[in-house]
């Protein structure tokens, strides 16, 4: 388990009574979520439990029925993609989404040209100032930096569709930082990778939460990954909590045993 200490014991993320229905499913009912500053936090459950939803529910892709979600103490209910992504929140998806016929280092660019840090004027742009190339090169060199993280600095070059999976998968993940979030948002990250890769990606988690304070919110089916790394876990089953605590907690509650193996053990 993670034991790095933070200074402020802020709450990151809270949802309330958070749900959504798609015609008369009811994908995901009433979560409840309070994820503090600093916290890997993991979301488990069987498939169709509603778990990606809540992602999208978070990020705006749907608007949800019932509750409201906070970062930070503000609420994000209602906002735009964009506007969240702004506000703090960053993702990466189950089914990986790259700009494929992109280089690596332009994947993580796009990322970086939302940053206030490195804003140029519309004019800036169309005269080539100083100021736009002193930009460019800061941006080069941030994108570096983020891809040295995930050693993909020499990769920088090759068309991201050219990468093998795993690499695909770390390559989402430092486009999503380079927006700079509070809060990252994980849906299955270790989805393909061997076991190597899998052991890497955990070590880089961790780094990317102590060195950038970042707070992460992770969906994940290998359950050596989510007790080796996650603080706190929610279980949903059917769109509802079924358990939530620590991973040894909820992994011998018997609601969660019944879910995942069935009534007869
Ligand atoms: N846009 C939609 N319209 C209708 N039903 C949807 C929609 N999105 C999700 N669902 C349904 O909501 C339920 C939860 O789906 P979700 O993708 O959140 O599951 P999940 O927990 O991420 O599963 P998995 O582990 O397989 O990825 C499923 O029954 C799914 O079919
Ligand atoms: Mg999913």
């Amino acid at each position: 388990m993670s034991t790095t200490t933070f200074q402020n014991n802020a709450v990151v993320l809270e949802t309330e009574n958070l749900g959504i229905t798609f015609g008369g499913l009811k994908a995901v009912q009433s979560v409840n979520l309070t994820i503090k500053e600093g916290m890997i936090y993991g979301i488990i459950g069987p498939n169709g439990a509603g778990k990606t939803t809540i992602f999208n529910l978070l990020t705006g892709v749907y608007q949800p029925t019932t509750g409201d979600f906070r970062l930070l103490g503000k609420s994000l209910k209602g906002m735009k993609q964009e506007a969240i992504n702004h506000a703090g929140i960053a993702r990466t998806f189950q089914n990986i989404r790259l700009f494929n016929n992109m280089s690596v280092i332009r994947n993580v660019l796009v990322g970086l040209h939302n940053q206030p840090e490195f804003k140029c004027t519309a004019l800036e742009s169309m005269l080539r100032t100083p100021h736009y190339f002193a930009n460019e090169a800061a941006m080069r060199t941030r994108a570096k930096e983020l891809l040295r993280l995930f050693d993909l600095e020499d990769e920088r070059n090759n068309l991201a569709c050219n990468l093998p999976y795993g690499k695909q998968r770390k390559l989402e993940i430092a486009r999503a930082l380079a927006t700079n979030p509070k809060l990252l948002l994980l849906d299955e990250p270790a989805a393909g990778m061997n076991p190597a890769e899998t052991e890497e990606l955990m070590n880089t988690i961790q780094f990317i939460r102590d060195t950038f304070h970042i707070t992460v919110l992770l969906i994940e089916h290998d359950m050596r990954f989510v007790t080796g790394l996650c603080d706190e876990v929610t279980v949903l089953n059917f769109g509802t909590t079924l358990a939530q605590g620590t991973c040894e907690e909820v992994l011998r509650n018997p609601d969660v045993i019944k879910a995942y193996i069935g009534n007869d053990d």
